[in-house]
């Protein structure tokens, strides 16, 4: 009867452990539990011709795929099918009336998150206006945030100082730039700078 007792112990103990390892495909990494709050434009663009997916959201799906980190994707429908030309002057118009155009949906509920990536395009020096909506609505006190862009040459631009601007009482860190006609074939330079941050979720 003791040794059933055991045997079936020893199994439920083994089932479990199976089961923990396999649960295992959700990444342990050392920045706690975090997302990844991002902007991309599909469509016509400069040096990469019209893209079915944008080089931030592939950015983005790296980092969720190295890391674990959620995603919140900040969606505006007010760039759909613009060819590159136009938007770039409606985006300057934006930038230079500091605008902010709505986005679809409501903003993220951040209240379980430490660490925070926020990455998108670079525009005219910085973020997408329609980023600072969403700025305006979410808080970031006390987490850590972590900038990316993709751009053309401009590399982080004002990016960083403007989210330091936003998000004064959050530890932000000193940001990630890379190109946006690179991002397809270059994961690994993601790959290093997540661990030169010492993120270790692999
Ligand atoms: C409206 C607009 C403005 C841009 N302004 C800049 C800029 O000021 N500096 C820069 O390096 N690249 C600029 N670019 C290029 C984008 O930053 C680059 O293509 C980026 O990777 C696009 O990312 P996405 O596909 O995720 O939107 C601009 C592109 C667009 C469409």
């Amino acid at each position: 009867m003791k040794l059933k007792s055991i045997i079936i112990a020893a199994v439920g103990l083994f089932l479990t452990t199976g089961c923990n390892s396999q649960n295992k495909q959700v990444k342990q990494t050392n920045m706690g539990k975090s997302i990844v709050i991002f902007f991309s434009h599909a469509g016509d663009n400069y040096a990469v011709g019209n893209i079915k997916v944008g080089n931030t959201k592939i950015m983005a799906d790296y980092i969720s795929e190295i890391t674990g980190a959620d995603q919140y994707e900040i969606v505006t429908h007010k760039y759909d099918g613009m060819a590159y030309g136009p938007l770039t002057k409606l985006a300057q118009e934006e930038a230079n009336k500091g605008e902010l155009p709505p986005y679809e949906g409501k903003a993220p509920d951040l209240a379980k998150y430490d660490t925070v990536f926020i990455g998108g395009p670079v525009w005219w020096g910085t973020y997408p206006q329609v980023m600072f909506t969403l700025f305006k609505d979410i808080n970031l006190d006390g987490k850590t945030v972590i900038p990316f862009t993709t751009h053309e040459g401009s590399g982080l631009a004002s990016c960083v100082s403007d989210v330091k601007k936003a998000f004064p009482k959050a530890n932000v860190t000193k940001g990630f730039a890379i190109y946006g006609h690179e991002v397809r074939t270059e994961r690994a330079k993601v790959e290093k700078w997540l661990k030169e941050l010492g993120i270790s979720g692999t």
